[in-house]
């Protein structure tokens, strides 16, 4: 159980969640107008975090990476960002696969101060959620071999890793979702917002 709480406000485009210690969080997805979140999300990010996500040390993150990464679609892509009253605290994403449409990247990052509160598997089960709708059924990620917090994280979530060009190369089933079904269905009525589930053989 990771989410025990959840407003009901129908016209909100953001879903409040209480971690398994206490602390509340609003998830939001990411647009377009995300780019100041998201560069403060990145700007407070240690560089080691931040080399860890992005496999290189980025000392400044370029106004063009921010914006790409706020460059969503809603269906091949989608990001969702965690708020907390101290700003943004955690972000997780998935791209689709072009060639294997099922099949979806995912990358998640925390930030350094909320660690360990559950937020990581919070963030992935939610683009879980969405990429549930969204007819992708597998989740992929590529970790490097000293991020043993990731490996533990996807391991748990039923990844397994192979070597593969110097990184860990991992694969498994979209998480199912281990909150409240009502934040579940809060996150599917937000993100449909952005555009209705499509079924897969629309997307392939
Ligand atoms: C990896 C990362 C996302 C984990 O975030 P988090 O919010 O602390 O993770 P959670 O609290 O959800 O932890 C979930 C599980 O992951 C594992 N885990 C997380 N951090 C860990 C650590 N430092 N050491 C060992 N296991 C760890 C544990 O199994 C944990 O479950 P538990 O707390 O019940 O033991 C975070 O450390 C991070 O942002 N790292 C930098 C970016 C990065 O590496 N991204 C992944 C590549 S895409």
């Amino acid at each position: 159980m990771i989410a025990t709480a959840a407003t009901m406000e129908s016209a909100s485009t953001r879903v409040e969640v209480t971690l398994p210690g206490g602390d509340r969080v609003s998830l939001v997805p990411v647009t377009q107008a995300s780019t100041a979140a998201m560069a403060q999300f990145l700007d407070r990010l240690s560089p080691e975090s931040r080399r860890l996500r992005f496999f290189q040390a980025l000392p400044v993150v370029p106004p063009a990476m921010v914006r790409q990464l706020c460059d969503v679609d809603h269906h091949e892509h989608v990001a969702w960002l965690a708020m907390s009253a101290d700003g943004p605290v955690a972000e997780g994403r998935y791209v689709r696969s072009r060639s294997a449409p099922w099949q979806a990247e995912v990358a998640v990052a925390v930030r350094d101060d909320w660690r360990r509160r559950g937020l990581a598997r919070l963030m992935v089960e939610t683009i879980g959620v969405v990429a549930d709708a969204r007819s992708v059924t597998t989740f992929t990620c590529d970790v490097l071999g000293e991020n043993r917090a990731s490996q533990r994280l996807f391991g748990g979530l039923g990844v397994t890793f192979r070597f593969e060009d110097g990184m860990l190369a991992g694969a498994g089933p979209v998480p199912a979702w281990s909150g409240s079904p009502a934040v579940a269905d809060e996150i599917r009525r937000v993100q449909a917002a952005f555009g209705p589930a499509v079924a897969l053989e629309a997307v392939a």
